[in-house]
Protein backbone atom coordinates (compact mmCIF):
# COMPACT_ATOMS: atom_id res chain seq x y z
CA UNK A 1 0.00 0.00 0.00
CA UNK A 2 2.88 2.45 0.04
CA UNK A 3 3.66 3.83 -3.37
CA UNK A 4 3.77 0.82 -4.89
CA UNK A 5 4.39 -2.97 -3.63
CA UNK A 6 8.53 -2.62 -4.34
CA UNK A 7 8.39 0.00 -1.59
CA UNK A 8 9.52 -0.69 1.72
CA UNK A 9 7.56 0.51 4.72
CA UNK A 10 9.73 1.63 7.14
CA UNK A 11 9.20 2.68 10.92
CA UNK A 12 11.30 4.83 13.13
CA UNK A 13 10.68 6.40 16.74
CA UNK A 14 11.86 6.39 20.29
CA UNK A 15 12.34 3.11 22.31
CA UNK A 16 8.78 1.90 23.38
CA UNK A 17 7.22 3.57 20.57
CA UNK A 18 6.17 -0.18 19.58
CA UNK A 19 7.73 -0.55 16.02
CA UNK A 20 8.01 -4.37 16.64
CA UNK A 21 4.24 -5.26 17.67
CA UNK A 22 3.15 -2.75 15.44
CA UNK A 23 5.36 -3.67 12.52
CA UNK A 24 4.45 -7.51 12.33
CA UNK A 25 0.41 -6.25 12.57
CA UNK A 26 1.10 -4.45 10.01
CA UNK A 27 2.97 -6.92 7.81
CA UNK A 28 0.47 -9.46 8.44
CA UNK A 29 -2.31 -7.18 7.38
CA UNK A 30 -0.48 -5.88 4.27
CA UNK A 31 0.76 -9.89 3.00
CA UNK A 32 4.48 -8.46 3.50
CA UNK A 33 7.63 -10.23 4.88
CA UNK A 34 8.43 -8.43 8.93
CA UNK A 35 12.42 -7.48 9.17
CA UNK A 36 13.84 -5.77 12.37
CA UNK A 37 17.47 -4.20 12.26
CA UNK A 38 17.61 -5.25 15.86
CA UNK A 39 17.11 -8.60 14.41
CA UNK A 40 19.59 -8.36 11.93
CA UNK A 41 22.30 -7.19 14.21
CA UNK A 42 21.99 -9.91 16.87
CA UNK A 43 21.67 -12.49 14.13
CA UNK A 44 24.91 -11.94 12.71
CA UNK A 45 26.83 -10.85 16.36
CA UNK A 46 25.01 -14.40 17.70
CA UNK A 47 24.46 -12.14 20.72
CA UNK A 48 21.34 -10.16 22.26
CA UNK A 49 21.98 -6.16 22.23
CA UNK A 50 22.28 -5.77 25.54
CA UNK A 51 25.06 -8.00 25.70
CA UNK A 52 26.70 -6.03 22.31
CA UNK A 53 26.58 -2.90 24.04
CA UNK A 54 28.16 -4.34 27.32
CA UNK A 55 31.15 -6.28 25.52
CA UNK A 56 31.73 -3.66 22.41
CA UNK A 57 30.23 -0.50 23.65
CA UNK A 58 27.56 1.87 21.70
CA UNK A 59 29.78 2.77 18.58
CA UNK A 60 30.48 -0.84 17.50
CA UNK A 61 26.69 -1.12 17.89
CA UNK A 62 26.27 2.10 15.55
CA UNK A 63 28.80 0.65 13.45
CA UNK A 64 26.45 -2.76 13.01
CA UNK A 65 23.53 -0.56 12.43
CA UNK A 66 25.31 1.09 9.38
CA UNK A 67 26.09 -2.08 8.16
CA UNK A 68 22.08 -3.21 8.40
CA UNK A 69 20.60 0.18 6.81
CA UNK A 70 23.58 -1.07 3.49
CA UNK A 71 21.36 -4.44 3.60
CA UNK A 72 18.34 -3.07 3.23
CA UNK A 73 18.68 -2.13 0.10
CA UNK A 74 18.40 -5.35 -0.94
CA UNK A 75 14.70 -5.49 0.68
CA UNK A 76 11.75 -5.19 -1.82
CA UNK A 77 7.97 -4.54 -0.69
CA UNK A 78 8.98 -5.71 3.90
CA UNK A 79 7.53 -3.93 7.01
CA UNK A 80 11.10 -2.78 8.36
CA UNK A 81 11.10 -1.77 11.82
CA UNK A 82 14.65 0.08 13.13
CA UNK A 83 15.65 0.35 16.46
CA UNK A 84 15.44 4.25 18.16
CA UNK A 85 18.86 5.31 17.43
CA UNK A 86 18.96 4.04 13.67
CA UNK A 87 17.53 7.42 11.75
CA UNK A 88 19.70 9.78 13.96
CA UNK A 89 22.13 10.89 12.21
CA UNK A 90 22.66 13.12 9.18
CA UNK A 91 21.37 11.59 5.48
CA UNK A 92 19.98 8.37 7.40
CA UNK A 93 16.12 9.18 7.26
CA UNK A 94 16.91 10.23 3.83
CA UNK A 95 18.75 7.26 3.19
CA UNK A 96 15.78 5.09 4.23
CA UNK A 97 13.51 7.49 2.47
CA UNK A 98 15.36 6.11 -0.92
CA UNK A 99 13.80 2.75 -0.07
CA UNK A 100 10.29 3.55 0.53
CA UNK A 101 7.66 5.30 2.79
CA UNK A 102 9.62 6.33 6.13
CA UNK A 103 6.36 6.37 9.34
CA UNK A 104 7.15 7.87 12.21
CA UNK A 105 5.74 5.94 15.23
CA UNK A 106 5.82 9.05 18.06
CA UNK A 107 3.98 9.76 21.35
CA UNK A 108 4.00 11.43 24.48
CA UNK A 109 7.67 10.82 26.39
CA UNK A 110 6.06 9.55 29.33
CA UNK A 111 4.09 6.97 27.65
CA UNK A 112 7.19 6.21 25.55
CA UNK A 113 9.48 5.52 28.36
CA UNK A 114 6.57 3.58 30.67
CA UNK A 115 6.41 1.16 27.51
CA UNK A 116 10.44 0.68 27.02
CA UNK A 117 10.73 0.23 30.52
CA UNK A 118 7.91 -2.29 30.71
CA UNK A 119 9.35 -4.51 27.78
CA UNK A 120 12.77 -5.47 26.91
CA UNK A 121 16.22 -4.28 27.90
CA UNK A 122 17.52 -1.00 26.43
CA UNK A 123 20.90 -0.30 27.37
CA UNK A 124 20.46 3.26 26.20
CA UNK A 125 18.02 3.66 28.95
CA UNK A 126 20.03 2.10 31.68
CA UNK A 127 20.62 3.98 34.72
CA UNK A 128 19.75 7.19 33.18
CA UNK A 129 17.90 9.99 34.59
CA UNK A 130 14.60 11.25 33.40
CA UNK A 131 16.61 14.69 32.44
CA UNK A 132 18.86 12.70 30.54
CA UNK A 133 16.28 10.30 28.73
CA UNK A 134 14.87 13.75 27.71
CA UNK A 135 17.48 15.32 26.79
CA UNK A 136 18.52 12.04 24.59
CA UNK A 137 14.76 12.13 22.98
CA UNK A 138 15.32 15.86 21.98
CA UNK A 139 18.05 15.08 20.05
CA UNK A 140 16.49 12.55 18.25
CA UNK A 141 13.00 14.39 17.37
CA UNK A 142 13.96 16.22 14.43
CA UNK A 143 15.06 13.24 12.77
CA UNK A 144 12.01 11.32 13.06
CA UNK A 145 10.38 14.23 12.53
CA UNK A 146 11.80 14.17 8.57
CA UNK A 147 9.58 11.01 8.34
CA UNK A 148 6.97 11.02 5.23
CA UNK A 149 4.06 10.22 7.73
CA UNK A 150 3.18 10.22 11.63
CA UNK A 151 0.97 8.61 13.55
CA UNK A 152 1.04 9.62 17.07
CA UNK A 153 0.73 6.44 18.90
CA UNK A 154 -0.37 7.65 22.49
CA UNK A 155 -3.31 6.47 23.39
CA UNK A 156 -3.89 4.03 20.68
CA UNK A 157 -3.15 0.28 21.37
CA UNK A 158 -0.55 -1.72 18.57
CA UNK A 159 -3.72 -2.72 16.30
CA UNK A 160 -5.07 0.37 16.35
CA UNK A 161 -1.47 2.42 15.60
CA UNK A 162 -0.92 -0.11 12.70
CA UNK A 163 -4.55 0.49 11.34
CA UNK A 164 -3.81 4.45 11.36
CA UNK A 165 -0.64 3.63 9.65
CA UNK A 166 -2.90 1.82 6.95
CA UNK A 167 -5.03 4.51 6.59
CA UNK A 168 -2.30 6.80 6.20
CA UNK A 169 0.17 4.78 4.04
CA UNK A 170 -3.65 4.74 1.56
CA UNK A 171 -4.07 8.61 1.57
CA UNK A 172 -0.12 8.81 0.54
CA UNK A 173 -0.72 5.78 -2.05
CA UNK A 174 -3.63 8.13 -3.68
CA UNK A 175 -2.88 11.92 -4.14
CA UNK A 176 -5.93 14.37 -3.77
CA UNK A 177 -7.10 15.31 -7.12
CA UNK A 178 -4.81 18.22 -8.92
CA UNK A 179 -7.95 20.80 -8.62
CA UNK A 180 -7.74 20.23 -5.02
CA UNK A 181 -3.98 20.83 -4.25
CA UNK A 182 -2.83 24.12 -5.13
CA UNK A 183 0.33 22.69 -6.73
CA UNK A 184 -1.26 20.71 -8.94
CA UNK A 185 -1.23 17.80 -6.77
CA UNK A 186 2.46 17.43 -7.20
CA UNK A 187 4.36 16.04 -4.36
CA UNK A 188 1.53 15.31 -1.66
CA UNK A 189 2.56 14.84 1.79
CA UNK A 190 0.03 13.57 4.40
CA UNK A 191 -0.77 15.94 7.28
CA UNK A 192 1.70 15.30 10.36
CA UNK A 193 0.58 16.50 13.67
CA UNK A 194 2.68 18.55 15.52
CA UNK A 195 5.17 16.75 18.23
CA UNK A 196 3.23 16.66 21.59
CA UNK A 197 5.45 17.42 24.37
CA UNK A 198 9.05 18.38 23.72
CA UNK A 199 10.57 21.20 21.60
CA UNK A 200 13.37 20.60 18.84
CA UNK A 201 16.71 21.01 20.30
CA UNK A 202 17.77 24.26 21.30
CA UNK A 203 14.01 24.45 20.70
CA UNK A 204 11.62 27.30 20.65
CA UNK A 205 8.61 27.13 19.56
CA UNK A 206 6.52 24.06 18.61
CA UNK A 207 5.32 22.73 22.26
CA UNK A 208 2.13 24.66 22.97
CA UNK A 209 1.57 25.61 26.74
CA UNK A 210 -1.45 22.66 26.81
CA UNK A 211 1.11 20.21 26.02
CA UNK A 212 3.43 21.76 28.82
CA UNK A 213 0.19 21.37 31.11
CA UNK A 214 -0.42 17.52 29.83
CA UNK A 215 3.40 17.20 30.21
CA UNK A 216 3.32 18.86 33.91
CA UNK A 217 0.33 16.24 34.59
CA UNK A 218 2.31 13.18 33.37
CA UNK A 219 5.25 14.23 35.47
CA UNK A 220 7.52 15.24 33.28
CA UNK A 221 8.35 18.80 33.45
CA UNK A 222 11.46 19.85 35.88
C1 LIG B 1 18.18 1.72 20.72
C2 LIG B 1 16.92 1.19 20.59
C3 LIG B 1 16.70 -0.26 20.57
C4 LIG B 1 17.95 -0.99 20.09
C5 LIG B 1 19.14 -0.58 20.89
C6 LIG B 1 19.41 0.92 20.80
C7 LIG B 1 18.30 3.20 20.74
O1 LIG B 1 15.61 -0.58 19.73
O2 LIG B 1 18.18 -0.72 18.74
O3 LIG B 1 18.92 -0.96 22.23
O4 LIG B 1 19.42 3.72 20.60
O5 LIG B 1 17.26 3.87 20.90
P1 LIG B 1 14.08 -0.21 20.10
O6 LIG B 1 13.84 1.19 19.61
O7 LIG B 1 13.28 -1.21 19.34
O8 LIG B 1 13.92 -0.33 21.56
Amino acid sequence: MAGDMDDNVILVGFMGAGKSSVGRILAKRLGRCFVETDDMITAKEGRPIPEIFTAKGEPHFRALEDEAVRLLALKRGDVIATGGGLPCQDGRVEALQALGTVVWLSGDLATLCERALRSGDRPMLHGKTREEIETLYKSREPFYAKADLSVDTTRLNPDQVAAEVLKALRVRARPPHPALSPRGGEGYKAPRPPPRILSPIGGEGRSSSRDAASATRRGLSR
